[in-house]
């Protein structure tokens, strides 16, 4: 695989955007073509089975594109698919998981919220992750089924999404978590108004930075970094609806400060 070929990333839908503008600040010369799965959104209520076809679907298209390194940016298909994709396609993987380390490292109280899909809070991987990084504190989890639809639409502020938000989130805090793990690549877009609704006291964690990074390391190793002096170009593709695609990009990044 050259060097000067693209980084694939895809995820369900918008939700990998975010990982996509870390990995574009730390690595700007890199192209990157981005594949969103909307044809088949949402996967988190999909089984493990089914996700983990989609993915062979998804990382199969990327390679159609010459991808050198695949990132999954997507938590659900992360759980579900990537120890299999990496046993069955010879090319370096990214994931994505749930910041259950760091969150364990940070919190004060020993509570931890994590907020993702059904698909990933029930996944094996899930469940180990829990279990290596967090055995003696109290991790509450739940399943938000409705965000990912708003962050999907674009909408990423107003009243009925507050009001999903305090559904999902009040319990958590009611509960003394101190650190709220975001473990779904949608909801990087929803960081500012949670951490408004759970206030200064609550870390927010999520991970696009890390996983830029550990796109960053990886190809380093595998001296797959590109060798062009100038900016690289992001193509996107999605099943689905592309034109509704660009529209939400625009409205999500337009609403967006770039940290
Ligand atoms: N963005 C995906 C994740 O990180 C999930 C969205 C969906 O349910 O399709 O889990």
């Amino acid at each position: 695989m050259a060097s000067n070929e693209p980084i694939g990333v895809f995820d369900s839908g918008v939700g990998g955007l975010a990982v996509v503008e870390q990995i574009r600040k730390l690595l700007p010369r890199e192209d990157i073509v981005y594949y969103a799965d909307r044809g088949h959104f949402p996967y988190g209520p999909k089984s493990a089975q089914a996700v983990l076809s989609l993915s062979i679907s998804a990382v199969e298209f990327l390679l159609s594109k010459r991808s050198k390194l695949i990132v999954v940016a997507c938590n659900t298909a992360s759980a579900a698919a990537l120890s299999e994709l990496r046993q069955q396609f010879k090319i370096p993987f990214v994931g994505v998981v749930p910041a259950i380390k760091p969150a364990s490292l940070q919190t004060r109280s020993g509570k931890i919220g994590v907020i993702a899909t059904e698909g990933t809070l029930h996944a094996e991987m899930f469940q180990g992750l829990v279990e290596q990084f967090a055995s003696g504190l109290e991790v509450v989890t739940v399943a938000c089924p409705l965000l990912v639809e708003f962050v999907e639409e674009g909408r990423v502020g107003g009243p009925e999404l507050e009001l999903a938000l305090h559904s999902y989130i009040d319990p958590i805090l009611e509960s003394g978590a101190d650190t709220l793990v975001l473990g779904c690549t949608h909801y990087s877009f929803l960081k500012e108004a949670v951490e408004r609704i759970a206030g200064p006291e609550v870390a927010v964690l999520e991970t696009s930075k890390p996983v830029a990074k550990q796109v960053q390391r990886l190809l380093q190793e595998n001296d797959l970094l590109s060798e062009t002096a100038d900016h690289g170009l992001i193509t996107y593709y999605a099943s689905g609806d592309l034109e509704n695609f660009n529209e939400v990009k625009e409205k999500l990044f337009s609403v967006r400060a770039v940290e």
